[in-house]
């Protein structure tokens, strides 16, 4: 039998702070009149104190189980694809599995920057297809406001912070995402890269004080990188699909910048009012754009059930990807999944959970339980 990955929920979070282009006009030398025309943006979310990437993705992800009415424990997998993890381990996925209780749950990061999104969705849509996963939940989630130096205003423009999640389920009715490609181009790694902190060159004074712990960009190469392969990864996602583009009803691209997304839409002749753009409000949240545009393309009524839609993404790596999903809407469900509750439950897991590896420890000391 034929198992299909249908999308059944759907969630974001965004930080309530907001930076806007005049506010960073005060911090560095720019204005909102060069950064809305060269972007798009007007203001982008940031992260206060107590939000990171973990919480953030938390509360995506309750929303987009309540949305499909599932229980945490009924997931088989969790990927978080970021590019701004709150270690380099421990997965940020699995500080997110035991926040949510989800006791079943294989856990782990995803790390294709921008295009991270369509690499999870594609990822979790083939374990579905296979018949090893029923249940998966696939998150975007960035604190990019965290990499960035506040100095840079090549960088410190484009970016804000926020997380967005889908919940697929198995099915053997035909739908959900039907085709998908991944590439990757190694050779222009150097264009967009944050090169410290990690092992090819570890933390120290000299590091920190020249800023190799921020993201340094050539923004000109990869506005030519992107506007080359949004067009062509859409268009190989739908040839794959066997559509054509005029079967497509909404285009939700990674937002990065308005004249990149125009430019690809152009190349494709698909006019903008199939395109959802909402980069105006939150900037580029990397990995966590496509899933916040297709929540707010939902509320807004731009996405229902059985329309054909394209999800397509570019970023750091290189990496560029798209996929093509008909939109299923959450299936019929019997019991009422409750957030808060959830919530106290998977802390209250969590807790005896240290408590009886504690009283383990305790118990055996320094030596190994019989097996
Ligand atoms: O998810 C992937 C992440 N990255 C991207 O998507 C980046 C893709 N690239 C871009 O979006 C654009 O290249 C930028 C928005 C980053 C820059 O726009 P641009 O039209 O390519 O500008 P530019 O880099 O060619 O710079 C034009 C001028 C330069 O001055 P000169 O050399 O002409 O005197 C820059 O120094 O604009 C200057 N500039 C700024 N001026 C005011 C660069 N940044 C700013 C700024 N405010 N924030």
């Amino acid at each position: 039998m034929s198992l299909y990955a249908h999308i059944t929920g759907w969630g974001m979070a965004v930080p309530e702070q907001i930076l806007t282009n005049e506010d960073l006009a005060r911090q560095v030398d720019t204005s909102d009149e060069w950064i809305q025309s060269r972007t798009g943006i007007r203001e982008r979310r940031i992260a206060n104190g107590d939000e990171t990437t973990a919480t953030l993705a938390v509360e995506a992800s309750l929303r987009a189980l309540q949305v499909a009415n599932l229980d945490p424990m009924d997931l088989d997998l969790i990927i978080v694809s970021t590019s701004s993890p709150e270690y380099i381990f421990p997965a940020t996925a699995c500080l997110v599995q035991d926040r949510l209780g989800a006791g079943k749950a294989g856990a782990f990061d995803l790390l294709a920057a921008c295009t991270g999104f369509i690499y999870a969705l594609n990822i979790g849509t083939q374990a579905i297809r296979s018949g090893a996963v029923k249940n998966a939940l696939i998150i975007g989630a960035e604190t990019l406001s965290r990499l960035v130096d506040w100095k840079d205003r090549n960088t410190c423009i484009l970016f804000g912070d926020g997380a967005g999640a889908f919940v697929l389920q198995a099915s053997p009715e035909r739908g959900g995402v039907i085709s998908a490609v991944m590439r990757s181009d190694g050779s222009g790694g150097d264009l967009l890269i944050l090169p410290g902190g990690c092992s090819r060159m570890p933390a120290t004074y000299e590091t920190v004080a020249s800023g190799k712990h921020y993201i340094q960009m050539n923004g000109r190469e990869v506005f030519r990188f992107a506007t080359r392969v949004m067009a062509q990864a859409t268009e190989e996602a739908v040839r794959k699909a066997e559509l054509t583009i005029k079967d497509i009803q909404l285009v939700i691209p990674h937002q990065a910048n308005q004249r990149i997304i125009e430019a690809a839409l152009r190349s494709l002749d698909i006019p903008m009012e199939q395109c959802m753009i909402n980069l105006d409000r939150y900037g580029n949240t990397s990995t966590a754009s496509i899933p916040i545009a297709t929540c707010e393309a939902i509320q807004q009524g731009r996405l229902k059930a059985g329309d054909t839609v394209v999800f397509v993404g570019f970023g750091a790596g290189l990496t560029w990807g798209a996929a093509v999903a008909v939109w299923s809407g959450p299936q019929a469900a019997v019991r009422r999944m409750l957030p808060l509750r959830l919530r106290m439950y998977a802390r209250l897991r969590s807790w005896i959970r240290r408590f009886l590896r504690r009283i383990d420890a305790m118990i055996w000391g320094r030596h190994n339980p019989p097996i």
